[in-house]
């Protein structure tokens, strides 16, 4: 997505945003263009406060002086802003391409509704063009991949299990210090069923699927920002 794009989405998010609220506070370069704009409406008074999904938004946030809280002493929020790798007509999502997965989840599940912020090549249907991040613990590695690969299988799907890397060529690890698997299936036609299947393996600590979280997305494209509601499955 251009930087044009990131920020017609992230200012069109503001929209949502009332004096007082409570927000999650989304990962990614989407994400990113929405700190952007808020940091300069809290500099001319709009009173929010924010839970980050990272400590790459943390950090953003606190260079702008976004005041922020934690889930621990802010357990419940109004809303969570956040971008999405893949949308699906149902506003099913696929996340954690920024490593971000199970804290983005823990933030979006904690709020009483989650705005998707992103342009319109990330629409799809099905999901599972990008591959899914799978949020794994260390130990065990080749164990959970294995059943990781026969839960795909009952399900019909099949595709690469790839560890991801980090720059060092090191596996990538997560703010909760877990690796990431992630998983090219394809096409994912039930998310909620590969949902539940992939929670039931012990070494999965979350997955990318977002499924009932996303009521409204803003989708920004040249000719400006729309807003999608989950469609109902057919
Ligand atoms: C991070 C995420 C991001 O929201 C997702 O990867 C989209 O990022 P971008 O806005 O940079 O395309 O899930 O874990």
């Amino acid at each position: 997505m251009s930087k044009n794009l990131k920020q017609i989405a992230g200012i069109a998010a503001l929209d949502f945003v009332d004096d007082g609220m409570k927000l999650g506070i989304g990962t990614g370069s989407t994400a990113e263009a929405f700190i952007e704009v808020l940091a300069e409406k809290v500099a001319t008074g709009l009173s929010i406060i924010g839970v980050p999904t990272s400590e790459r938004t943390r950090i953003m946030c606190e260079k702008l002086s976004i005041p922020l809280t934690t889930l621990d002493e802010t357990p419940h929020l109004d809303l969570t802003i956040d971008g999405a790798d893949e949308i699906n007509p149902q506003l099913a999502l696929i996340k954690g391409g920024g490593g971000a997965l199970l804290r983005e989840k823990i933030v979006a599940a904690a709020s009483d509704d989650m705005l998707v912020i992103a342009d319109d090549s990330k629409l799809v249907d099905p999901l599972g063009a990008y591959p899914l991040p799978i949020e794994v613990n260390p130990f065990g590695l080749l164990a959970t991949r294995q059943l990781i690969d026969r839960c795909a299988g009952n399900l019909d799907l099949s595709g690469t299990l790839k560890l991801r890397m980090d720059a060092a060529e090191q596996p990538y690890l997560t703010d909760g210090g877990h690796y990431i698997v992630d998983a090219s299936f394809g096409r994912i036609v039930d998310p909620e069923a590969l949902a539940v299947a992939l929670n039931a393996i012990p070494g999965v600590v979350e997955h990318g699927l977002f499924t009932g979280l996303a009521s409204r997305a803003i989708i920004s494209s040249e000719s400006g920002a729309r807003i999608v509601e989950a469609a109902v499955r057919p």
